[in-house]
């Protein structure tokens, strides 16, 4: 790979993390995932790579299956975006623990304690973290200003969580 082309995609803190979306919504498709378009651009901001961005209905089993695709696909991390609230729809926490066999769950806390000093309605959410071999998934909130505080909250510990998962150490 050219020097250059390597650089464009060398973050301040080592190798481009890979990051793929999943948008859960039954209202949206990708030309209106708002959300979705915010993280991208963060993601774009850090320096990594977006590497997939779908829209499934509140689905367990499609959520399920778009997060197993892009974690199978190389995703270092998969972010979730929706349906983590007490809604009878809502079923992504549930469709992540069906693909995810390993609990990360400081990761959620940090987004939960970050989110409530932003809105009490933060504690209504049930995201979790959990990891499915090389890959990280987090469940964020579905609004945009929910996606963007949870982003603050907790992707500045992505590079190392994705070190670690390829087994380095501190
Ligand atoms: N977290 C942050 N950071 N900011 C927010 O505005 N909204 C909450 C909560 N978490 C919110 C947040 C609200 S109102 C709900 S209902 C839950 O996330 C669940 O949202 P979801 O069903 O879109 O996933």
């Amino acid at each position: 790979m050219a020097a250059e082309m390597k650089q464009a995609h060398m973050h301040a803190e080592g190798p481009a993390v890979k990051l793929a979306i999943v948008t859960c919504s039954d209202t949206r498709d990708l030309a209106s995932d708002e959300a979705g378009a915010a993280l991208e651009k963060l993601v774009a901001h850090a320096g990594w790579v977006c590497t997939g961005h779908v829209v499934v209905r509140d689905d367990r089993a499609q959520i399920a299956e778009a997060i197993r695709a892009a974690a199978d696909e190389g995703a270092d991390i998969v972010i979730t975006c929706g349906g983590t609230g007490l809604s009878p729809r809502d079923v992504t926490p549930e469709a992540t623990a069906d693909v995810c066999p390993r609990d990360v769950p400081g990761i959620a806390e940090a987004m939960r304690a970050y989110s409530l000093t932003k809105t009490r309605r933060a504690m209504l959410s049930r995201a979790r973290c959990m990891q499915r071999g090389h890959t990280l998934v987090v469940n964020f909130p579905g609004s945009t200003k929910a996606a963007r505080e949870c982003w603050e909250a907790v992707a500045d510990q992505f590079g190392h969580a994705v070190k670690m998962m390829a087994g380095g150490g501190h």
